[in-house]
């Protein structure tokens, strides 16, 4: 159950992994300081869902969630009621779950897995969509005079699939060059060819700059998980570049990469783990042989959804491939993210809230979550 081998590292994923093997690490020089303030602050919680969140392009999901044409699911997390669908000729539309009519939720967030979409069907008086949003049918059109069905369809948001990742902005205007730009290094991985395997949304107790600073530095990976991952790790080798606004990072994973073809997916995944943060809100992590995508939505100033979809190369077919990335699943959502990285994040934000903490202290292998709270601030 290798990584699959035929795609192979972008030259810049390459270009990473030769800087950790020289020893060249992207490490700050100072001690920086952030106010407890930007974790605690509702102006700034809702400073940022107005000038961040509802500006720029945000993951929703891998395209592997919705596998088949047709189909489509409903999306609350981030605070208004959209539907994922996927048309019959296979392009992805990002919908209002608001009836044209009335103004009803088309498909229940409660069904959490996609559903059969060749029609969507209003449950309240059965106005009829098809999956691309447009409207096909009205009972008793008589009693809606002057009213075409062709001339409606449900509000359609701006929308990528690119890369396997399924991108929205909830505004028109958004910029989708830097979500295109990161595409390249998913498709190096064949993201858009793997099956998903479970996907669970974590309900965390803090800020979501929390749980993304959790990702951002490699610092606590010997502590925090010691008694989990960290045995496949080596000690804060890290090293990380940007591509636009997201950032793209390296940790070593084992002391031979120096002999490793970096050509070779496979050995490179064993030797390096590549993680990226999509800005503002999503990151990666490119095991060995399979991808997790933690999604953070925030819901209030103290409280986020992370909703972890893991990726694996193909459907499991017998009992022992099922038991193995089960095992995958348990260690990595449950142990270490839920059980460690999140219970962090959670009590962290307990330290904000005591007025206890003072400033957090980010060291040299924290220059990471530094240089992502500058960003967000670029937009309050
Ligand atoms: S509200 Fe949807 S058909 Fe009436
Ligand atoms: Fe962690």
């Amino acid at each position: 159950m290798d990584a699959p081998v035929a795609r192979h590292p972008t030259p810049g994923q390459i270009a990473l992994a030769e800087a950790i093997a020289r020893g060249e690490q992207s490490l700050g020089t100072r001690v920086e300081t952030i106010s407890a303030e930007v974790y605690l602050d509702p102006r700034q919680f809702d400073a940022e869902m107005v000038r961040l969140f509802a500006s720029v392009p945000l993951v929703l999901a891998p395209s592997a969630l919705l596998d088949r044409t047709e189909t489509a699911v409903a999306h609350d997390g981030y605070g208004f009621p959209l539907i994922l669908s996927r048309d019959r000729d296979g392009t992805t539309h990002i919908l209002a779950n608001v009836c044209r009519h009335r103004g009803t939720r088309l498909i229940s967030p409660e069904d959490d897995e996609p559903i059969a979409a060749r029609r969507i069907v209003c449950p309240y008086h059965a106005w009829t969509y098809r999956s691309d949003g447009g409207l096909v049918g009205i009972p008793r059109a008589e009693c809606f005079p002057g009213i075409e069905s062709g001339d409606i369809s449900l509000s359609r948001f701006a929308s990528r699939e690119s890369g396997g990742l399924i991108w929205y902005a909830k505004s028109a205007e958004a910029d989708f060059s830097d979500a295109e730009a990161v595409a390249a290094d998913f498709d190096a991985f064949d993201f858009a060819g793997h099956h998903l395997y479970r996907r669970k949304t974590h309900a965390v107790a803090a800020n979501w700059k929390q749980v993304i600073d959790a990702f951002l530095e490699a610092y606590h990976v010997q502590r925090l998980h010691a008694s989990t991952i960290a045995a496949f790790f080596a000690d804060g080798i890290t090293a990380a570049d940007r591509i636009g606004q997201h950032q793209r990072a390296v940790v070593g994973r084992a002391d031979y990469l120096a002999s490793v073809d970096r050509s070779d997916w496979a050995a490179l995944r064993r030797a390096v783990t590549f993680t990226y943060h999509l800005f503002p809100n999503t990151i990666v992590v490119i095991s060995p042989d399979y991808i997790n995508i933690l999604v953070v939505m925030p819901q209030s100033v103290g409280q986020c959804l992370v909703e972890d979809f893991m990726l694996i190369p193909d459907k499991p077919e017998t009992n022992e491939a099922e038991a193995h990335w089960r095992r995958s699943w348990d260690l990595l959502d449950g142990a270490a993210f839920a059980g460690e990285d999140f219970k962090a994040a959670e009590l962290c934000q307990r330290g904000m809230e005591s007025g206890l903490a003072g400033d957090v202290l980010l060291g040299t292998l924290e220059t990471g979550i530094a240089d992502f709270h500058k960003r967000v601030e670029a937009y309050l």
